[in-house]
């Protein structure tokens, strides 16, 4: 792996008031996983692809006198495939690492974190927590990500434990691409709209399953005059993401704990409503659910947007169709593969709003984390492609 192609080191990763604090052993944990992870995915994966290409492609044609038809018959194939079984049980295998150490960092320290969070939020009206909010199904169910308890779990009274392990260790998995704050997302998205419709002026703006507000934090500070509102259903993340923002300096946003797709606000009450990352770990019903419910809360004119990763369409190769459904078997993503496998325009229309007012784009992200070179390295600089995948209308 060449120098350049190295990932940041974790102490570049933006710290504030609820973050964890890390000794020498478990920073160098992080860093090795984040340098695994990413040897992983430049060095280790691309031999998929060869893999695919001269072996398991050619036998497949000449067993069945015809190519791969579905992505499911490229997995029964690579399934089978030396390169691809090492790879994947690494990759499974760093996964659960990362957990792992991101719970032995947050569990020795969790009253402490639990102190700091509620010294940032005590007396303050913008945190709104509701204990007997109903987790839904699929998220009761499920370590998404292998993360031991998801993201609802409490060990104690005002835990964030849950919350500070997504935050330290979200650097891992991403190896440093979303940015000091891993906030690229809201960064990206707040940019395009401020450059590409400079008129739309949001004074409300709701963010649906806001996690600890990585993404909903820079998209309040783009437009620091409108009532931000977040919703989750995980006390620890918002608890965590309220004490965050607090800390940050951003004052705008209230956090209540509210399933999105029943959440009881009014008809015509936004002016936009945002996901990010977040529709891909619903489930079928509450993802159309939540769709109408966007349309129904939406103003006219206003503007709903979702960041993602890109769809499975006819124009997506089967292989990268197939080795982006890794997710899905292997990472505690039950709801991955079926929510890439959907037409998001119909998903819209359905929920109310015209074909026409339809939008898809791909915003680039800029990353501040790029050590010791440009500050404002873009992700494609890293030869991937843009993450940013967005879909959306206008009401
Ligand atoms: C991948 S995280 C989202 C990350 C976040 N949007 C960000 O930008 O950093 C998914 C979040 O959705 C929340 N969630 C799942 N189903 C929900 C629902 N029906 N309503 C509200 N939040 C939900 C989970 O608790 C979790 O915090």
């Amino acid at each position: 792996m060449s120098k350049e192609n190295l990932p940041p080191v974790w102490n570049r990763v933006g710290k504030h008031g609820v973050f964890p604090e890390a000794n020498h052993d478990e920073i160098a944990r992080y860093n090795f996983l984040a340098n695994l992870n990413r040897y992983l995915a430049t060095v280790v994966s691309p031999g998929n692809k060869i893999a695919y290409e001269k072996r398991v492609r050619p036998k497949f044609q000449a067993e069945r006198d015809r190519d791969f038809e579905t992505r499911e018959e490229v997995r029964e194939a690579m399934k089978k495939d030396p390169h691809y079984q090492a790879w994947s049980a690494l990759r499974r295998s760093s996964m659960e690492m990362r957990q792992q150490a991101g719970r032995s960092l947050v569990l020795h320290q969790a009253n402490e974190l639990a102190e700091k969070a509620e010294r940032l939020n005590q007396g303050k009206d913008t945190l709104k927590l509701n204990p007997d909010l109903e987790i839904p199904h699929y998220v009761r169910v499920v370590d998404h990500h292998c993360m031991p308890g998801s993201y609802y779990t409490e060990l104690m009274e005002g835990d964030v434990t849950a919350a500070a392990n997504y935050d330290s260790g979200l650097f891992v998995t991403t190896t440093g691409l979303l940015g000091r704050m891993n906030d690229g997302g809201g960064r990206a998205i707040s940019q395009w709209l401020k450059t590409e419709h400079p008129e739309f002026q949001p004074k409300r703006i709701l963010d649906i399953g806001c996690g600890l507000g990585h993404n909903v934090v820079p998209i309040a500070q783009a437009y620091p005059d409108a009532e931000v509102i977040a919703i989750d259903v995980a006390a620890p993340m918002l608890r965590y993401g309220h004490a965050r923002a607090q800390d940050l300096g951003v004052n705008n946003i209230t956090f209540i704990q509210m399933d999105g797709a029943n959440s009881g606000f009014a008809d015509r009450s936004f002016d936009w409503i945002q996901t990010t990352m977040f529709l891909h770990e619903t489930s079928s019903k509450s993802l159309h659910r939540i769709g109408k419910e966007i349309y129904r809360m939406l103003k006219p004119g206003g503007l709903t947007l979702h960041i993602e990763q890109p769809q499975y369409s006819e124009d997506m190769e089967l292989y990268e169709q197939f080795i982006r459904d890794w997710d899905a078997y292997y990472n505690n993503e039950p709801f991955w593969s079926k929510m890439h496998d959907i037409d998001v325009k119909e998903l819209l229309t359905k929920a109310g709003f015209k074909e026409e007012a339809f939008i898809q784009i791909a915003v680039k992200a800029a990353n501040d984390i790029a050590e010791g070179q440009q500050a404002e390295k873009t992700v494609e600089d890293y030869g991937r492609s843009p993450i940013w995948n967005v879909f959306g209308a206008w009401k």
